[in-house]
């Protein structure tokens, strides 16, 4: 062998031994959090240049190098960050969040820069959520501060479990050791109460590059590693393999009759062809017959792999369903304990309902009752029946049906979920499942044979909502009374519930501030959808001024049950008529929170019937109704002989 040759084949095995390492090379997705005076992108910029990485740039390159490596790791870094990402820009919601990726020697690294302004929260959620380390910056002239707290504790929240306090600008504190222990010794403390261990503090200067890339002789009292040392070295849980196998499906992919394959990423643990799997919510079972990843069939799949599965049975499988082991499922439940961080500018109201997508999964939720509202600073629990911006909550969720889950602990996946504003379609929230209620284990729903469609059969009349809303004074009442009369005197069974008097009962506990409205609509809707179900046509008189909730009443019956009557009253007429002399006492500033002049209200967009006030006297507009409920075959199919077959 000439030597020209041993060193080209010595050579080439170091290029081999080099490319083994690199495919190998573990990932660690990390996010930094501080603000720009503690000197972040300093930190970041530092990083970056010195740590003589071999590949750095924003996401569109991430998503080339991931493809055209082609290694599971290439390939899933990038599907889960932008899976991430993904479902944020579906839901129309900017995010600040900039991820850079960058690589040394021994580890691949994602970093997800989050500003520090006041939509902190959001972006923090955001970045965090996938991230396995939180580099947590404090300024060494100030030390620990509410924000540092605040970092921490959604970092804690959101389920990272290292941490990397950077105590920057030691340089200006003459490196000194003493502000540095007492700064450490003052945020261990803290981090203790919130569950969180594995801290590491480093003193560092971002400007000087003092134990960022190498350690720095300045602070030779400091025997710990540098910042990239340690994030080159610290160890993390991988849970996502060994747990059991569970996938959320993304779509139901049909190009032709003979193929039905359900593609989604893993959640966490492995599938193998044969193996027998568990559909949930319905829980049926049936058998992998085939693992496609891309267009090549496998034998098995792991956590963090996007495949498509097919199935030996032809069972009810839609998006949203999680495929998971037959014998090691998750629950199944509809009604949670969670914790909720509300990142929109308009409060979470209690008993107000919002989307929630979990997983690839989207349910209405309700949120009930807020337990208590955490001061991240002092760590107390408050009483709230709101959530205001960057609030977190801890709250019952009810949702409209129910879903695999499992604990946010467990699984990032099966665990956290975002929620979304049904009218804007905004991400308002993002929280994280704690339990499932028992309440919603023990109560079933009862069969009952007589229904509302005997019911009605021996009523002789199609029960239905009439809901009328508009300002107050706006003739609301006085019309929906006279339609009543009108229905009375025909033989059909009614009932009205009218919002003055129900407020002395059933609501009486409840004032007018937006949730007590909210509130007051929840319980009025449920009460006029039992009274359907006993065959009544139900007219509900109330102010109702959002448009949320006069929507989810809509949501609790069936289609062509409920007819939104908006009585349109303009302000003026309303106030000059001011029947109960509460406008006078609201413009005297002695009735707060009035609708029309402090209060909001929402006029309908669609609704079935609008009667306008100005141009009709209130037996023309009850005449309207009337012929408006025979035009849509709520009171005309009857002849009196019990011939109805409407379809109820
Ligand atoms: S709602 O907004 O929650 O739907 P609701 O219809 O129950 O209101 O009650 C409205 C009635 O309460 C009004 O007709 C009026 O008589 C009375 N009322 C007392 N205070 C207020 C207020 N701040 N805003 C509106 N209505 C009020």
């Amino acid at each position: 062998m000439s030597s020209d040759f041993a060193q080209l084949a010595a050579a080439a095995a170091d290029i081999e031994e080099y490319l083994t390492r690199h495919a190998h090379k573990g990932l660690l997705r990390f996010i930094t959090c501080g603000s720009v005076d503690d000197g972040k992108s300093s930190l970041i910029g530092r990083l970056l240049h010195d740590s003589k990485m071999i590949f750095e740039d924003q996401l569109e390159t991430l998503e080339d190098d991931s493809k055209r490596i082609g290694t599971r790791g290439g390939e899933l870094d990038y599907a889960l960050l932008v899976d991430g990402l993904a479902a944020e820009r579906e839901q129309g919601i900017t995010i600040d969040v900039a991820y850079r990726f960058f690589s040394t020697e021994r580890r691949k690294f994602i970093v997800a820069d989050t500003p520090g302004h006041e939509q902190y929260t959001r972006n923090m959620v955001t970045g965090a959520s996938n991230a396995d380390l939180a580099v947590i910056l404090v300024d060494a002239r100030k030390g620990v501060l509410t924000q540092t707290r605040r970092h921490s504790y959604l970092a804690a929240l959101l389920g990272i479990r290292q941490v990397v306090l950077a105590v920057n600008k030691m340089d200006l504190v003459d490196y000194s050791e003493e502000v540095f222990t007492a700064i450490e010794r003052d945020y261990r403390g803290f981090a203790r109460q919130i569950d969180l261990t594995a801290i590491t503090c480093i003193p560092v200067s971002a400007v000087a590059g003092d134990n960022v890339v190498a350690r720095s002789g300045r602070c030779a009292w400091y025997r710990g590693p540098a910042l990239l040392e340690h994030l080159e070295n610290v160890t993390l849980a991988d849970d996502a393999e060994g747990a059991p196998f569970r996938m959320p499906v993304q779509w139901v992919n049909r190009p032709n009759p003979e193929f039905r394959g359900f593609a989604g990423l893993i959640a966490s643990g492995g599938v193998r062809r044969g193996d027998t799997v568990r559909v949930l919510p319905s829980g049926r079972r049936s058998s992998v017959a085939r693992i496609l990843v891309g267009d090549r069939d496998v034998e098995q799949a792991v956590a963090a792999q996007s495949v498509t599965l097919t199935l030996t049975e032809e069972i009810d499988v839609s998006r949203g369903d999680v495929l998971c082991a037959a014998d090691a499922p998750p629950a199944v439940a509809n009604q949670f304990e969670a914790t909720i961080v509300w990142m929109h500018d308009e409060p979470l109201l209690q008993g107000r309902a919002y989307l929630l997508k979990i997983g690839t999964k989207t349910v209405t939720a309700t949120v009930a009752p807020i337990k208590y509202r955490v001061n991240v600073n002092t760590l107390e629990h408050l009483a709230a029946r709101k959530l205001d911006l960057n609030d977190i909550g801890v709250c019952g969720l009810e949702l409209s049906s129910a879903i695999a889950f499992e604990p946010y602990k467990d699984s990032r996946v099966l665990g956290g979920f975002i929620l979304i504003d049904r009218l804007t379609n905004n991400t308002v929230g993002a929280g994280l499942l704690h339990f499932a209620l028992r309440r919603s284990q023990n109560v079933h729903w009862q069969a009952l044979d007589v229904n509302k469609a005997s019911r009605a059969l021996l009523s002789h009349q199609k029960p239905c909502i009439l809901w009328f809303t508009g300002l107050s004074g706006a003739g609301k009442s006085t019309i929906a009374n006279l339609v009543e009369k009108q229905l009375h005197a025909d033989g059909r069974q009614t009932y009205l519930l009218d919002g003055d008097n129900v407020r002395h009962g059933l609501n009486k506990d409840l004032g007018f501030t937006d949730q007590d409205r909210v509130e007051n609509i929840r319980r009025v809707a449920e009460v006029a959808r039992l009274m359907v179900d006993a065959g009544l046509i139900v007219l509900v008189s109330f102010i109702s001024p959002f448009r949320s909730e006069r929507r989810m009443a809509r949501g609790l019956v069936a289609p062509g049950e409920f007819f939104e009557v908006f009585v349109d009253t303009p302000l003026a007429a309303a106030e000059a008529r001011d029947v109960k002399g509460l406008y006078k006492k609201a413009r005297r500033g002695e009735l707060k929170n009035f609708t029309g002049i402090d209060s909001p209200y929402e006029a309908p967009e669609a609704p079935e019937i609008r009667l306008d006030t100005a141009l009709l006297a209130p037996e023309a507009a009850a005449t309207q109704v009337i012929a408006h409920l025979r035009g849509a075959g709520i009171i005309e199919a009857y002849s009196g002989q019990g011939d109805l077959n409407w379809e109820i």
